[in-house]
């Protein structure tokens, strides 16, 4: 361990918690036109089993969120191992990021990424003010899985999980 670091600078707290390893998603839904929206995400975690709830946490500065949240809905990506051209296309701020993104057809309407190895469909629940992000609150209307291993992000960098 290195030394107390006391008060908490940014670089120092985004360092800190980048030593928590996670997985990475892809959080889509519709504008308010039905253009397709979405951005990369690991704040990404499952809250609650009854009712069934999970959450993220979407920055301020977003310039995607604020049209799903007026939608209602999204969906959450989870990345496979393979897809780390797809965490980076989705972590870019605007422009076309579905320019060239495969995407499956699926009757609840949102984009859903080819290739993720999850999907979770939700209605926003709740919204929480969380300091420079939001704690969004979704509840789980339906989910769609396989057994590919997953992408993994850890101290700012992805990388495929090579054993399952
Ligand atoms: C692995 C990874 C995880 C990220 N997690 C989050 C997150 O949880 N919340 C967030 O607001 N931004 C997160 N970002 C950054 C956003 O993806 C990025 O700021 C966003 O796509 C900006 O685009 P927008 O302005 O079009 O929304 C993450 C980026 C990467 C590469």
């Amino acid at each position: 361990m290195t030394d107390l670091q006391e008060p908490v600078s940014t670089e120092v707290l985004r360092d800190v918690c980048g030593r928590w390893a996670t997985g990475v998603a892809v959080v889509t839904g519709r504008d308010t036109d039905g253009s397709p929206l979405g951005m990369a995400v690991n704040s990404f975690t499952s809250l609650s089993l009854t009712p069934p709830l999970i959450l993220f946490c979407p920055g301020l500065s977003s310039s995607t969120w604020p049209g799903i949240r007026a939608t209602g809905r999204f969906a959450v990506n989870i990345l496979g191992a393979e897809q780390a051209a797809l965490a980076g296309a989705f972590a870019r701020s605007g422009g076309p990021k579905f320019d060239g993104v495969e995407l499956d057809s699926l009757p609840d309407g949102l984009p859903a990424l080819r290739g993720a190895i999850a999907r979770l469909v939700c209605d926003i629940e709740e919204i929480h003010p969380g300091g420079d992000h939001e704690i969004v609150v979704g509840r789980v209307t339906h989910t769609v899985q396989d057994e590919r291993p997953p992408l993994l992000f850890y101290r700012g960098r992805t990388s495929p999980m090579t054993s399952s």
